[in-house]
């Protein structure tokens, strides 16, 4: 196989799926490779009640209803939308069902304001057609046609961000399940074939910007993903992202739980600001998600492995911190300069270990950056 940077998670996860596939043998809906039980173990992990002969790893962490709210709407008539703030996971759960139902999850549009009616059903080769005229041949599907044809599931990254002329052309495709092509002769409508389904997702934080037709709303059953605050579940989720990435660039370096620690308890106190902050001035801009965490993570970690001594240190931490969040000069600055003085120093008092490193770190950062 080639190297990927990323790759898919029907690519990475193959060997799983194969192994799911062939013990699998519950009833699935139309063409679905896996049943929805089976889809769910394999986005949750396995429990021991589940009997099977090995350990199946939790990928996506989250509450078991959504999920399964979203297996079942996969098998009905209407599309899935997650919605939820940046950072919540939703386009990895897209891409995990898709990768578990149908093993392709590349099928994806992204929604954008400039996104076209093309984008979510065909364009033309031009070269081709003025060779030999507009045909099948020279017709280009898009990856939601492509996905209609192969009675797959499609994917529309940030749903909300497009115009409402694309929401409309979408309408018809969920509601209808085909796409004609006025263009041509004959052969000119692609129907959908069974196991065609969509999911799209929303940023809640966008929202407004276009705002989804009633219309639109009625063809998609909603699952509003939260934030994690669990911090059992959101330490879990950054282990899991912290080992992935250090495979992925091959380093060997030790992250030690008590910093990890450290990293969950100051967005959690982070975030506990923000809820009792009265004006926008007083918020960081940083939504302060799970995924932002993991960024501050890894930022540290690769800091340390270019430029320390392949331990992951407090200090290093803080600075990756301090640099992550302060996006707004001087606002979040001031923000993280007064959580500094009035919560890591008197943790550092308190508690010792590697708080009083982390204070340092952090506060000669955001001297730096003044
Ligand atoms: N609940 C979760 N379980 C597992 N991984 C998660 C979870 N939440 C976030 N992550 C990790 O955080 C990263 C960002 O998540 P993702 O891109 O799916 O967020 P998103 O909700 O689509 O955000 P946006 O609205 O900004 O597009 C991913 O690498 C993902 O693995
Ligand atoms: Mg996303």
């Amino acid at each position: 196989m080639t190297e990927m940077l990323r790759a898919p998670a029907e690519v990475k996860y193959a060997e799983e799926l194969d192994w799911l596939e062939s013990v699998d043998d519950s009833p699935k809906p139309f063409s679905w490779r896996l049943s929805p039980k089976m889809v769910r173990l394999f986005i949750l992990g396995s429990e021991r009640a589940d009997g099977l002969d090995r350990e199946i790893g939790q990928k996506w962490y989250g509450d078991r209803s959504f999920v399964e709210r979203s297996i079942v709407t996969l098998a009905s008539d209407r599309g899935l939308l997650l919605i939820g703030d940046p950072g919540t996971g939703k386009s990895w759960l897209a891409e995990l069902l898709a990768a578990a139902i149908c093993r392709n999850s590349t099928l994806v549009v992204q929604g954008t304001a400039g996104t076209t009616e093309d984008h979510i059903k065909y364009s033309w080769n031009v070269s081709m057609v003025i060779a030999r005229g507009q045909s099948r041949e020279s017709m280009i599907p898009s990856p939601i046609m492509t996905a209609m044809e192969k009675g797959v599931i499609g994917r529309f990254e940030e749903l909300t961000r497009s115009t409402s002329d694309v929401q409309d052309a979408l309408i018809s495709i969920l509601s209808e399940k085909y796409v004609s092509i006025p263009e041509l002769d004959d052969d000119n409508i692609v129907y959908a074939q069974p196991g065609f389904s969509i999911i799209a997702t929303a940023n809640s934080r966008d929202r407004g910007v276009n705002d989804l037709s009633s219309a639109l709303k009625r063809r998609f059953n909603f699952v509003r993903i939260p934030v994690v605050t669990n911090k059992k579940a959101e330490a879990e989720i950054v282990r899991f992202r912290t080992v992935e990435l250090l495979r992925r660039h091959q380093i060997e370096l030790e992250v030690p739980p008590t910093l990890l620690d450290i990293l969950l308890q100051s967005f959690a106190d982070l975030r506990a600001a923000a809820d009792a902050a009265t004006s926008d001035d007083e918020k960081l801009e940083s939504a302060l998600s799970t995924a932002e965490q993991i960024g501050v993570l890894e930022d540290a970690i690769l800091h340390s492995q270019f430029f320390g001594d392949r331990t992951l240190r407090a200090g290093t931490l803080a600075s990756s911190l301090v640099g992550s969040l302060a996006r707004r000069s001087p606002e979040d600055l001031a923000i993280l300069n007064k959580y500094w003085h009035g919560v890591v120093e008197p943790r550092s008092k308190n508690d010792g270990g590697e708080w009083p490193e982390f204070l340092d770190g952090g506060k000669q950062t955001i001297d730096t950056l003044s």
